[in-house]
């Protein structure tokens, strides 16, 4: 594979897909920036070897062309303050030949949302899969997108794939066009080539105790992964609102928590699994339970499994938070997705804030800790404890479906 580090890019037209995909507030202001602040050690080196910059990516889900609500516009202005230099815009992905044939070295180009177009995608618009003639639209649209990602390859020289958080989509830019650059002038970004580093330690290169904690309302959601990580930790914790269907599932009464009534015999079946193997399984003793889902909910501390009617675990407890801490400040790799309460809500965020700070301590003694997924990202950065853990990952269901042990597309494409 080539490394960027090694690759000279002057006068060279680059071709990067980014993934841009940040949130934005009704006025079209970044909330997070954290996506464009990460692709910046790759577009820089770029530019600094004097390379002619092609920035590419998503944002939403755009169903029309163009769809104003979901322009790259309204980030335009952020990525040139983040890079230093003023980005030059094209206002369609496909008719940007003259602006990129203008680039001078040093100079950057950012295209408009490239999912304006359904051929970046490659699934056919305004036509439901039932319908007779689906099936032909969507080969159609196969050819179509053909078209669409020679047109974004003519652009440039080389191919450079920096969005990790798009790397579990097969799309036009994120993984067919690769096929149009032979193997020396395609690669990944420093991002990408990070996350692939930081995923390969919890997958693959794992120093032990493992430790995986994860979190979420739904056993349901989560089977995938805590059946591919069953076989690789060696303490599996399972917090948050699925606490309550295996509490249930083993017989406890759980008021009006959270509950997957047609999931219990699954719970039972992952506790087997787990004994089975060999793995720690560790679940909440103790909750804090409320009476209603708000902050001036009256609480109180009781078993997991001993919740009366009209209350609600929303938090663990005490006794939860010293035995997982317990277990986390002894691991030497440490994999959390997903908060153990409602961690919104300041009330029931002690749960998530310990499980947060056992990791930095763990960290500190040497461990390896990966903290990434939705919900995970937005509660450490709300502890501000971001840079005192080893990595947190940009991407969401991508990095999901990377510790399931799928094989990303986006990753495949340029690893071959
Ligand atoms: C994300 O934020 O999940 C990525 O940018 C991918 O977007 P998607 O889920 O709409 O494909
Ligand atoms: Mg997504």
């Amino acid at each position: 594979m080539t490394n960027i580090d090694n690759y000279n890019f002057a006068e060279k037209k680059a071709f990067v897909r980014v993934d841009f995909n940040v949130p934005v507030d009704e006025n079209f202001n970044i909330t997070d920036d954290t996506r464009i602040r990460a692709a910046m050690p790759t577009l820089k080196k770029i530019i600094s070897d004097g390379g002619r910059l092609i920035i590419a990516s998503h944002m939403g889900r755009p169903k029309k062309n163009p769809d104003p609500k979901c322009s790259l516009k309204h980030i335009l202005a952020n990525v040139s303050k983040n890079l230093g230099i003023e980005v030059k815009f094209a206002d369609d992905c496909q008719k940007a030949q003259e602006m990129v044939a203008s680039l001078k070295d040093g100079e950057a180009l950012l295209l408009e949302n490239l999912r304006f177009y359904a051929e970046e995608e490659g699934k056919p618009r305004g036509i439901e899969k039932e319908d007779p003639a689906y099936d032909a639209a969507k080969k159609a649209m196969k050819e179509a997108q053909k078209a669409f990602t020679k047109v974004l390859a003519s652009y440039a020289d080389c191919y450079v794939n920096d969005a990790f958080g798009t790397a579990h989509r097969k799309h036009a830019s994120t993984a067919i066009i690769a096929d149009y650059f032979d193997a020396e002038n395609k690669m990944f970004g420093y991002l990408m080539s990070k996350e692939v580093a930081a995923v390969d330690k919890v997958m693959n290169n794992i120093v032990r105790p493992f430790t995986a904690i994860m979190g979420g309302s739904k056993v349901s959601t989560k089977i995938d992964i805590i059946e591919n990580l069953i076989s690789k930790v060696d303490n599996l914790i399972l917090c948050g609102g699925m606490t309550y269907t295996f509490k249930k599932a083993m017989g406890g009464t759980i008021g009006k928590s959270l509950c997957e009534e047609d999931k219990l015999d699954l719970a039972l079946e992952i506790m087997q699994q787990a004994k089975d193997k060999g793995v720690n399984l560790v679940l909440a003793q103790d909750s804090v339970v409320a009476d209603d889902f708000s902050a001036d909910a009256n609480t109180m501390i009781v078993d997991s499994d001993k919740i009366d009617d009209g209350w609600e675990g929303l938090d663990i407890g005490p006794k939860t938070i010293k035995a997982f801490s317990d277990v986390i400040v002894n691991s030497k790799t440490i994999l959390w997705n997903g908060p153990c309460g409602v961690f919104e809500i300041d009330k029931f965020a002690v749960g998530s804030k310990a499980i947060a700070d056992a990791i930095v301590e763990a960290t500190n003694n040497g461990a390896f800790s990966l903290i990434g997924g939705g919900d995970s990202v937005a509660c450490i950065n709300k502890f501000g404890l971001a840079d005192k853990v080893s990595y947190v990952s940009t991407g969401g269901g991508a990095l999901l479906e990377a510790i399931e042990g799928k094989v990303l597309p986006g990753i495949a494409a340029i690893k071959g």
